[in-house]
């Protein structure tokens, strides 16, 4: 996958994308990532990549030809292909797994790092086809949404991932619940003590304790992902006795 990212902070994106997975995933030529200072491409005395609102009010708005001219020059690496072009902005659609899975099966993306108030509207209508918020709260810039979206992507690219690290992936995915609770060696911690059924060796009754605790610590903290969850007879069952336990509980 090439990933292009346009900011005016790049030292931000570079600080990240040399660390951990995203640089093996970069080595292993999984991902190929390219970073673009949009004040490379102002043409002005001051370089300036932002501008007064018209109209009048408060802030600063992004000003259209640097980022079109730095999104321009990437797309011309590659002629002939155009990348999905994201913008981050707390206005756009709400990134979650699922959102990660479809951009993930791109084979280019261009991330364009908001700023200011807000961006010309020019560049959201002509030149971003794609426009996401990580949650609903608001940050300094599009920085750390850039990163997390290409986090979150690079990690569901083939080859990427050990056996070991995909797991999580699998079972968040796959049926839509919380992980169960991980605990390693040691048995005894403090006098707090690893649950007796994983220290077992038996393999069904450690599936079934991890299938009722994922379904419980679901029903806890993130109930609304129950609806959409994929649930067995069994799950079904479990979730009747942990309602009544939770109920007991009340
Ligand atoms: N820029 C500022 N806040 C943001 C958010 N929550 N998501 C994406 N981009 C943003």
């Amino acid at each position: 996958m090439r990933v292009d990212i346009l900011t005016i902070f790049p030292e931000m994106i570079q600080a990240v994308v040399g660390c951990s997975i995203l640089k093996r995933a970069q080595d292993k030529g999984a991902l190929t990532l390219a970073v673009w200072n949009i004040r490379d491409f102002a043409r002005d005395r001051h370089r300036s990549t932002d501008d007064y609102p018209y109209g009048g009010g408060a802030g600063m708005v992004m000003k259209p030809e640097p980022a079109f001219e730095a999104a321009e020059t990437a797309m011309a690496a590659e002629p002939g292909r155009r990348p999905h072009v994201i913008l981050t902005t707390p206005q756009g659609r709400r990134l979650d797994q699922d959102v990660v899975r479809g951009l993930a099966q791109r084979d280019w993306l261009m991330i364009l790092c908001g700023h200011y108030e807000g961006v010309d509207e020019r560049i959201r209508e002509h030149l971003v086809d794609d426009e996401i918020s990580i949650g609903d709260y608001v940050l300094t810039g599009g920085e750390l949404p850039a990163l997390i979206i290409l986090d979150a992507v690079t990690r569901l690219q083939p080859d990427v991932l050990g056996s070991e690290e995909s797991v999580v992936e699998e079972s968040f995915s796959e049926d839509g619940l919380l992980e169960y609770p991980h605990y390693t060696r040691p048995a005894e911690f403090r006098g707090w003590n690893v649950p007796g059924v994983l220290l077992s060796g038996h393999h069904g009754e450690v599936s079934r304790w991890r299938r009722r605790e994922s379904l419980r610590r679901t029903l806890k903290r993130r109930p609304d992902l129950l609806e959409r969850a994929k649930l067995s007879a069994e799950d079904a069952r479990m979730l009747v006795e942990l309602k009544e336990e939770h109920d007991e509980h009340d």
